[in-house]
């Protein structure tokens, strides 16, 4: 070959393959993170026949934003992408890629579904097809299950505990089984009144804690699909399960009627085999099967703690080798058309860290007191030595007294202590099963006495809803950092299933104020919003027992005491508001409109001139009461003007909802019934020309209502404002508020602009303040602003949880503005990145967040007069930024005077902040000041 020859060839081959590389790039990279409804991956037994589709785009330069997308749904994966049998939603000209609703054939219970996405980019080119997802569903309808409630009578024990509520045996359950051939695929379907912990041939199923977790029994029961396919063999097999009281017929039910009454538990289960000859094999819960309450768990109580005699083990009784003749036959009960059995909607509680960073603090009298650090909830792994014959007695608590002794008055009536009774000699090994507890400390007694405690006898287990975490914030602050992990440990230890008010007295339960405040800070920490979503539907389900829209103080509502309060029962609009802010998924405001509209008819039913007259805790545990003692708990802002500024408050939110739902009529009703009552509430509680309460007293959190619930007029607003900053002046620049006020407190002066004020506020170090625990040793935030101080002790009254998070509803300031990590549009579609330093208090801050779209950040320093300001942002999104102690002269971008581009945007510019409109891309922000 000749020279030109040689060259031209070389020349084809690269001009080739350039253009093969052009036309790939036509092809964009693979939208990724798929996820169905709440934002899950690839679930088994999913509980939604109708779900909703998620993917995120490739953060590459190519991709700014989505043109239109393609969803493809099969039966199965070979269908994909070409032959989608259920559903193909062709090329939708669409922005959208979070909450897509399904929209192909009906699909059926156990029917196992696979999808696939592609989209096409701003420029319009399309993109590869992303991986095949897929999700299963569970069995939907109670017609699908065949099997038969079954369990011991352990009611006719009539065991008594705390307060003579009944108590029963654990239970151990049993039925063996044989398949002739081999097994392709074997799914247990399972539940429980009660909690259970299921084995198959002797190996555990899960390691789920505590299952199937806590829902109005009377309306629905959930159930868990697992897939054992791995776990059964042809010839012999067993199903074994413990089963033990919970909450559907513990103590913390409180011998409810409707929960049945302490009714005895039962388990309810249905394995469904496929064998490799196609044929089909359904063992059930039925008469057959056996049990006996003669096992090593001697009680279990969610308050009261655990009792394990291990004398009483029965080795292998969960394998096909146990001879259970001695065994009696269990009782049986029919499912009832009335309560439902669903999938369970969000995921189980499981053991997520282990605590092994613990301090011995003392060991004498054969006593041994451990400290793990920080106040978790959980169950402890003790390996201790003991005597054959001993009983191990295992205490919890989350402060010490003065004299190292153990402060248990907070947990009130609940004994939460486990017992283990020692079979032979030697180190024995134990974890609670049917139990939990909220403690830093764990004492330990009963062990070998020639033996000297060690700290490694000991780990904490913590136990909490399994969900992840979604966001991270830091600064420069070591206690704004306490604070964080003060806020982020109270949020974990109080997810157990439910969100519970506190995890360790004789309460535990599921208070609605507590969670209408803590509900948006909890969201930006952790991904959690199936969690909510599950339990607003209990919510609706309870709302449903009362005609006229009352929503008990509780979910599930065990207290059965057909009352509401203001503030509380607003979680039913304004946890479903705060959610869409944050989620962008419309189908929650459908799921929860209905709700929110009889909340507001009870609000009308018990109002009159649109004030209403009802029960309200009010403005909970708001610091300098008063009233003295239990009197002063309610603080000193009056009801009526609460009860008055939540209905104007969900009327406005509902109407709100209205308008985006599309519901043209109600969002002008609800909007005129705002103005209404947010009238009333002026002319009733203020004097319109000084813009003051006209209360008996005036406190910080009558001013926040009335100005964060827009309940004013303007020119009555802006003198209110002015005394709220003389309340605040008054109290030396602390806080005044309790569990209603203190959420809404930031939020108030950083509209007002008063941002340097919300700093010394949230920096205070003395009481009341953020700090002031913190100061006083705490890991986690507490119920009282003063639970415990080093100088005079334990506040004196027993409702006193060291493990309570409405104050840490703080959280969500931190992110939005300390770090400058915002919301701006539904889910994420538009960011605010704005954050507003204080330079007294901080050099640099950070957040960053899993929004629908992909992660965002902010990350602010100051360094030599300096100011840095690092800012991811998702595609298929937009930012405003604003940078402050910047004029468009001085600001750099990415290392290079600022001018605009197409992906920079000027908005406006003034002595103070640059704002900026950004395109999806990382940047990094200058200014000098
Ligand atoms: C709970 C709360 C709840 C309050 C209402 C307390 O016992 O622990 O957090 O909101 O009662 O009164």
């Amino acid at each position: 070959m000749t020279k030109s020859r040689l060259f031209f060839a070389i020349f084809s081959y690269v001009a080739f393959t350039f253009f093969l590389l052009s036309c790939n790039n036509e092809l964009n990279q693979a939208p990724a993170s798929l996820t169905i409804s709440e934002g899950f991956k690839n679930p088994m037994g999913f509980h939604d026949d109708k779900p909703t589709f998620s993917w995120q785009l490739p953060v590459t330069t190519d991709v700014k934003s989505q043109s239109a997308y393609q969803i493809v749904v099969a039966s199965s994966r070979e269908l994909l992408p070409n032959n989608p049998d259920l559903w193909d939603s062709t090329k939708q000209e669409s922005n959208q890629s979070t909450f897509i609703e399904y929209k192909g054939t009906e699909l059926q219970s156990r029917q196992k579904v696979y999808w696939q996405v592609r989209y096409w980019n701003q420029d319009g080119h399309v993109s590869e097809w992303s991986d095949i997802n897929f999700f299963e569903l569970g069995l939907l309808n109670n017609s699908d299950w065949k099997a038969k409630w079954v369990g011991l009578d352990t009611a006719k024990d009539s065991i008594k505990c705390v307060r003579k509520f009944l108590m029963h045996r654990p239970q151990c359950l049993r039925k063996g089984f044989e398949i002739s051939t081999e097994v392709a695929s074997a799914r247990l379907y399972i539940t429980a009144k009660g909690v259970f912990d299921v084995h198959l041939n002797g190996k555990d199923v899960s390691d789920d804690v505590m299952p199937p977790g806590w829902t109005p029994y009377n309306h629905r029961i959930e159930t868990l699909t697992y897939d054992v396919s791995e776990l059964i063999a042809s010839g012999n097999n067993v199903l074994a399960v413990e089963l033990a009281s919970g909450w559907h017929s513990g103590r913390i039910s409180r011998g409810n009627a409707l929960y049945e009454n302490f009714a005895s538990p039962k388990i309810l289960c249905q394995l469904e085999i496929t064998l490799k000859d196609g044929s089909k094999q359904t063992i059930i819960s039925d008469d057959t099967w056996k049990g006996t309450t003669n096992g090593p768990t001697r009680l279990a109580s969610i308050y009261d703690g655990e009792v394990y005699d291990a004398n009483l083990e029965m080795p292998n009784w969960t394998t096909t080798s146990f001879d259970d003749s001695t065994w009696i036959q269990t009782e049986t009960d029919v499912i009832t058309d009335s309560v439902k059995l669903e999938p369970k909607r969000h995921n189980t509680v499981k053991t997520r860290t282990t605590i092994d960073n613990v301090k011995l603090v003392s060991a004498k009298n054969n006593t041994a007191i451990f400290n793990f650090q920080q106040n978790i909830v959980g169950v402890p792994k003790v390996k201790v030595p003991m005597k054959k014959g001993d009983t191990l007695k295992i205490r919890f608590s989350e402060m010490l007294l003065n004299d190292g002794t153990f402060y248990t008055t907070n947990y009130r009536s609940a004994k939460s202590t486990d017992y283990y009774i020692a079979s032979k000699d030697g180190i024995v090994e134990y974890t609670p099963k049917f139990t939990f507890h909220g403690f830093q400390f764990l004492e330990l007694s009963g062990f070998d006495q020639s033996a000297n405690p060690e700290a490694s006898w000991v780990q904490g287990l913590a136990q909490y809803s399994n969900f992840d975490q979604n966001g991270t914030f830091t600064s420069s602050h070591e206690k704004l950092n306490q604070l964080q992990s003060n806020i982020t440990w109270g949020l974990r230890d109080n997810f157990f299933d439910i969100p519970t008010d506190c995890p360790q007295r004789d309460e535990r339960l599921g208070w609605t104020g507590d969670a209408q405040v803590i509900s948006p800070t909890a969201m930006f920490n952790y991904d959690m919003y199936s969690f909510w979503s599950a339990w607003l539907q209990s919510m609706r389900e309870t709302q449903s027992e009362h005609e006229n829209g009352l929503i008990p103080f509780i979910i599930p509502d065990v207290l059965q005491n057909n009352n509401a309060s203001s503030g509380w029962g607003d979680a039913c609009v304004i946890i479903p508001w705060d959610l869409y802010h944050l989620t962008g998924d419309k189908s929650l405001l459908h799921e929860n409109y209905e709700m929110g509209k009889k909340w507001i008819g009870y609000y009308q039913s018990k109002a009159k001139n649109f004030i209403p007259n009802m029960h309200s805790f009010a403005d909970w545990l708001q610091p300098f009461p008063t009233k003295e003692g239990k009197e002063g708990n309610k603080g000193d802002t009056p009801r009526d003007l609460i009860n008055t500024a939540y209905f104007g408050h969900s009327a406005h939110l509902i109407s709100k909802i209205a308008g985006i739902l599309g519901k043209e009529d109600d969002e002008k009703k609800f909007k005129d019934l705002y103005k209404a009552v947010a009238n009333a509430f002026e002319n009733e509680f203020f004097d319109e020309q000084h813009g003051k309460l006209k209360t008996e007293h005036e406190t910080q959190t009558s001013y926040l209502l009335a100005i964060y619930f827009d309940l004013l007029k303007p020119e009555t607003k802006k003198k209110a404002q002015q005394h709220l900053l003389a309340t605040i002046k008054k109290a030396d620049n602390h806080l005044g508020t309790g569990f209603l006020g203190t959420p809404i407190l930031p939020k108030v002066l950083d509209d007002m602009g008063e941002i340097d004020l919300m700093y010394k506020i949230l920096f205070k170090e003395t009481y009341p303040s953020w700090f002031y625990s913190i100061n006083q040793g705490a890991t986690t935030m507490w119920e009282r602003w003063n639970s415990y101080s080093q100088a005079e002790g334990y506040n004196p009254q027993p409702m006193n949880s060291l493990n309570h998070y409405a104050y840490g509803a703080i959280g969500q300031w931190m992110y939005e503005r300390i770090a400058g990590l915002a919301s701006l549009e539904p889910g994420y579609k538009k960011i605010r990145i704005a954050p507003i330093p204080n330079t007294e208090f901080l050099t640099s801050a950070s957040a960053s967040v899993k929004s629908p779209y992909g992660e965002a950040s902010s990350s602010w320093n100051i360094e030599n007069g300096e100011f840095t300001l690092d800012v991811v942002i998702p595609p298929n999104t937009s930012a405003e930024v604003q940078i402050p102690f910047g004029t468009e002269a001085n600001l750099m971008v990415n290392g290079n005077n600022f001018t605009e581009t197409s992906n920079v945007k000027l908005i406006s510019s003034d002595k103070n902040v640059v704002k900026l409109l950004a395109e999806p891309g990382t940047y990094n922000f200058q200014t000098k000041f």
